[in-house]
């Protein structure tokens, strides 16, 4: 059976428009998931909760090139159209949006769409272009699908709370989830770039996601921040990463710092690492509370 028998595979703005009415007439809630394909189980479980969110998914396959810098890793990005349809159709994913960059970026096209201070922070320090890159390759996939609620992975948690403020400045009808990090069985999140350590280095960066385990539960227990980072840092380094971009503790919601003591009962924060294993950079966040 072809793959167009089993998803609908839209190619164009206009057939994604299509879908779209087909799906309004028939009176479903549509779930959204942008990926940049080179699917794995963490997207499905995007697809899968969007399901429990939605009547009829779709997801985009897009490698945006304009939140990539120019010496990062855009032409040697995975691509793995086959495959991750193929994989869409294992979790029930009723359609696939696989524009060009044409639709998405008209010729001489003028309009930004960026979120001030939350996109300069953290991850925004050390990849200035991105979360620009993040905003306008989301809202122009916003405008274009029009679903009723969209889920990202909290893995990406700064990119998370960004387009949760953006779908609410610009006064989107759409509700922004966010999803769980999936991990493999060593702790590692996952994300397409995992795909780049080397077999040595991917033993290794299982300690990057301890270090940052340790670090949460020690926070939880009422160590002090500060020295909760140190630890970390020091871990991070003997897992065999460098350098380490940030480790930081920040308020859940607006990613503002919480100061270096012990942290405050009943306050939301979320632990933040970024280091590099070799040429990979990782991204890791967890949840903390006490
Ligand atoms: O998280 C990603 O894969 C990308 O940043 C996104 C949201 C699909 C935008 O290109």
């Amino acid at each position: 059976m072809t793959i167009e028998k089993k998803i609908a595979v839209l190619k164009t703005p206009q057939a994604l428009r299509d879908w779209h009415l087909q799906q309004i007439r028939d009176g479903k809630r549509i779930g959204f998931v942008p990926t940049m394909g080179a699917l794995h189980d963490g997207h499905l479980s995007l697809v899968q909760k969007a399901k429990d969110h939605s009547d009829s998914v779709i997801a985009s396959i897009f490698v945006n090139p304009t939140q990539f810098a120019p010496d990062e890793d855009f032409d040697s990005y995975p691509r793995t159209l086959d495959d991750d349809l193929e994989k869409l159709v294992s979790v029930g994913c009723a359609a696939a949006y696989c524009p060009v960059a044409n639709d998405l970026y008209p010729e001489g096209n003028a309009t930004k769409v960026y979120v001030e201070e939350l996109s300069s922070i953290l991850e925004g320090e050390h990849r200035p272009h991105f979360f620009g890159g993040v905003t306008n390759i989301v809202s122009r996939l916003f405008i274009h699908v029009a679903p009723d609620v969209a889920v990202f992975g909290e893995k990406d948690y700064q990119q998370l709370q960004i387009i949760k403020r953006m779908t609410k400045d610009l006064g989107m009808p759409i509700e922004v989830i966010g999803a769980e990090t999936i991990r493999e069985t060593d702790g590692l999140a996952m994300s397409s770039r995992n795909q780049y350590l080397s077999p040595d280095e991917r033993k290794k960066a299982g300690n990057f996601a301890k270090a940052l385990r340790d670090a949460a539960t020690a926070i939880e227990a009422g160590k002090s921040i500060s020295k909760a980072i140190k630890q970390a840092e020091k871990d991070i380094a003997k897992a065999g990463l460098g350098p380490i971009n940030y480790v930081a503790v920040r308020d859940a919601e607006t990613l503002e710092e919480l100061g270096t003591d012990t942290l405050k009962q009943g306050v939301s924060a979320r632990i933040l690492t970024a280091a590099w294993m070799g040429k990979t950079r990782l991204i890791d966040n967890l949840p903390l509370k006490r």
